[in-house]
């Protein structure tokens, strides 16, 4: 187990929650989804919050809990996508934890995003192609300056994709060296 913390970041689709979960067990790490966590505390969900209260208010929240809970240790976190877009959580990404960008091409997003419900962003959208393009050409930035490593999850598997990060990161995490960046 490591006394820091792990970020996972990345686009919508990217496996964030999927992969976080598996890692959190395999590394012995208590797991936190940010959304989950928001739609709990607000017993409300993600789409509802942003009808009732709109983005801007969202990512407060988002922003808050997030900068808060990153002060514990031993955290895995599966942020929200826009996570990237706050100044300062891009300093506890940068700072406080090794960060992990899940990168996937925008044909991989849109394959793996079946259900929008749960993503306002792109819920009544003709062409979500073209959103998650707009969407990763105005983070991209974000999330490459504040990963420390970077995963291509284009044709893998959920599996493989944990595979990598624990066969290539582990070891090179606890020497503190980056063999897998
Ligand atoms: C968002 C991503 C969502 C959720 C919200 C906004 C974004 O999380 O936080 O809909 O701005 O990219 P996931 O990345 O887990 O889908």
């Amino acid at each position: 187990m490591i006394n820091k913390n792990i970020f996972l970041i990345g686009m919508m689709g990217s496996w964030k929650s999927t992969i976080g979960k598996k890692l959190a067990h395999n590394m012995e790490m208590k797991f936190v989804d940010t959304d989950d966590a928001i739609e709990k505390i607000m017993s409300m969900k993600i789409n509802e919050i942003f009808n009732e209260f709109g983005e801007h208010r969202f990512r407060e929240m988002e922003s808050s809990y997030f900068i808060e809970k990153s002060k514990n240790k031993g955290y895995l976190f599966s942020t929200g996508g826009g996570i990237v877009l706050n100044k300062n959580n891009r300093n506890v990404l940068s700072n406080t934890g090794i960060t992990i960008l899940l990168e996937a091409s925008i044909d991989e997003l849109k394959r793996r995003i079946k259900n929008t419900s749960k993503r306002p962003l792109l819920s009544n959208l003709n062409n979500i192609e073209e959103e998650l393009e707009n969407i990763w050409e105005k983070r991209k930035r974000f999330y490459y300056s504040s990963a420390d490593y970077i995963v291509k999850t284009d044709n893998l598997t959920p599996k493989i994709v944990l595979s990598k990060i624990i066969g290539e990161c582990k070891f090179s995490w606890i020497l503190h060296i980056s063999i897998c960046k």
